[in-house]
């Protein structure tokens, strides 16, 4: 497929061949080319993918149930299941490097020197274009929630800062009063990019014989169409707190809700939730992002 020369556009220096990309944690590549075949890499629904968060050691993930049908979306609590960084070092990131788009690594710790690893083990990878770096997470030494306290955040983005010339898009949690004052924090300490919204924190409780929280974890994160209006303050916030680019995501089902991000501030948009419902969201996303225009304001029937 031709692709117009207008979509084209960069994200701190990655190149972009529209502005749809996926939120992570929300589309396995590697597991829709088994499903699907190489079709589902040679029509790929994201100008960039980001990988589900990778730890320095292996995690099982959380306790089951860890999906939640929410009236508007979903509450998840997965807990970051993944081989560790050796294991995905070893063997995911080989494939994700045939990938026809550039592969953007997301990373989360519980301390500096583990962030800090992760880096420096994959910053001289080819396969690697940049990092996302997810601060949704307390810092064991402080037991401070980094991303949600600016000094937090700015040291972490300082320390890693010099271990890595390829970009580093800081991933904001929506569970603090104002996400503006992190952002410019890491802004401070070097940030390339901010990507924002991840999920809200919530607990589905289930009464009657059980009486106790519905999820195995107890809580998890909302997520989907419920937090759109949410992302879309954020987003506009933090765009209008930092010069970095910021990548905007929650809730986007359809090209007029990723044409509203951008108009609130997001120079590229992230799918999430609406991929799991269709995998190839993305590819109709983009293609309705077109009809208007990529980045102008939408008009008309603001609940279409
Ligand atoms: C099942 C699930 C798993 C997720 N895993 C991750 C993850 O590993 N790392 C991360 O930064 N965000 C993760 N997220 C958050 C999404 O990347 C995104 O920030 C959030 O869901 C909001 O976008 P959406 O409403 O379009 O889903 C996950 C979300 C869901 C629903």
């Amino acid at each position: 497929m031709s692709v117009a020369t207008d979509e084209r556009t960069e994200l701190c220096g990655i190149e972009l061949e529209h502005p749809v990309i996926n939120a992570s944690g929300t589309f396995d590549a590697l597991a829709a080319r088994r499903a699907f075949g190489d079709a589902a890499w040679e029509r790929f629904p994201f100008s960039a993918f980001v990988s589900k968060t990778i730890t320095l050691e292996p995690r099982a993930g959380n306790p089951p149930p860890r999906l939640f049908e929410a009236a508007a979306g979903m509450v998840n609590s997965i807990g970051l299941p993944n081989k560790g960084l050796e294991g995905f070092a070893a063997s995911d990131l080989h494939e994700l490097g045939e990938l026809p788009v550039p592969l953007i690594v997301s990373v989360m710790a519980t301390s500096r020197e583990a962030f800090a690893e992760m880096i420096g083990t994959l910053a001289d990878r080819d396969e690697v274009a940049g990092f996302e770096l997810n601060v949704s997470c307390p810092n064991v030494k402080s037991g401070l929630i980094v991303g949600a306290e600016p000094s937090e955040t700015e040291s972490l983005v300082e320390s890693l800062r010099p271990l890595s010339a390829k970009p580093l898009i800081v991933k904001l949690t929506p569970n603090v009063a104002d996400p503006a004052p992190i952002a410019a924090a890491a802004e401070r300490g070097g940030a390339d990019a901010i990507s924002l919204i991840n999920t809200i924190a919530a607990a589905p409780w289930s009464a009657g014989s059980r009486s106790e929280p519905w999820l195995g974890a107890g809580s998890g994160g909302l997520s989907g169409p419920s937090v759109r209006e949410v992302a879309l303050h954020a987003v506009h916030r933090v765009g209008a707190a930092v010069g970095l680019p910021v990548v905007g995501m929650g809730g986007i089902e359809t090209g007029r809700h990723a044409a509203d991000l951008l108009a609130a501030g997001a120079g590229v948009v992230a799918v999430g939730t609406a991929s799991f419902r269709d995998p190839a969201a993305g590819l109709r996303i983009r293609d309705e992002l077109r009809r208007f225009g990529g980045t102008a304001r939408a008009s008309g029937d603001p609940h279409r």
